[in-house]
């Protein structure tokens, strides 16, 4: 807080000041002892708690930028809002669960874009190592190609493959490691993969009729 000498009774007031200190007719906080061009400065400190409010969200803010940005941690609105809507997908999907697998069943998995954008995922932790990151087939067949080895490439032939797998040849029994649920939604993902046609493994098994 700075005051000027050239208005009189604020002068006034800082010469009494600047001898007494607070005085009984101003008592008001005590001017400093330092004058630069005529201005002088009251002792005048922030309130307490002004200080404590700055010092409370100046530390907030270390740890914020430590959860948020350095260790990654901390989840943002949008991440939070797309988990909440995958975990609503999941329970939505997990209705047909009530139902036996069916052609049908697993087609209405396969016709929802987010559901099988979450099954991509589950496919990339999962199923790529031997398949590939598009299911191009690396170890495992290519899943895109129009030859299938098992089946005749209805959902329920795929499904069959995934739940119980073929051990001797090294395609695991999913049914044994996944969710019944993660295993429809693979399935379904399997599924919009037919007659992709990308290069990849070669072909394998017999030609099947893809859509
Ligand atoms: C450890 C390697 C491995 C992993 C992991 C794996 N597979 Fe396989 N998969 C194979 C092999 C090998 C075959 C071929 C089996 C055969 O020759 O009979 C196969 C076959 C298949 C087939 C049948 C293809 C056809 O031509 O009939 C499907 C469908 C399939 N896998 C889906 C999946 C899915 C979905 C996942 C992830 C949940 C998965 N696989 C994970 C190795 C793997």
């Amino acid at each position: 807080m700075t005051t000027s000498s050239m208005h009189p009774s604020v002068s006034e007031r800082a010469d009494d000041q600047a001898r007494h200190g607070a005085t009984p007719e101003f008592p008001g906080p005590a001017l400093l002892d330092h004058e630069y061009d005529g201005i002088r400065e009251y002792d005048n400190p922030l309130p307490r708690w002004w200080v404590l409010a700055f010092w409370a969200s100046f530390f907030f803010s270390l740890g914020y930028v430590v959860h948020y940005h350095l260790t990654g941690h901390g989840k943002s609105v949008a991440q939070s809002y797309e988990e909440d809507l995958r975990v609503a997908r999941e329970e939505r999907a997990k209705q047909t669960l009530g139902e036996a697998p069916s052609e049908a069943a697993l087609g209405t998995l396969m016709a929802d874009p987010d559901l099988m954008r979450d099954a991509k995922a589950l496919f990339a932790q999962r199923c790529s190592v031997c398949h590939a990151a598009d299911g191009q087939g690396l170890i495992g067949p290519n899943l895109t190609d129009d030859h299938f080895i098992h089946g005749d490439n209805r959902l329920m032939d795929i499904y069959a493959v995934v739940s119980h797998g073929v051990p001797e040849k090294g395609m695991p029994a999913w049914d044994l490691q996944l969710q019944p649920i993660e295993v429809r939604k693979l399935v379904a993902y399997v599924g919009t993969l037919r007659g992709k046609h990308l290069t990849g493994k070669a072909p394998e098994g017999h030609p099947v009729e893809t859509h």
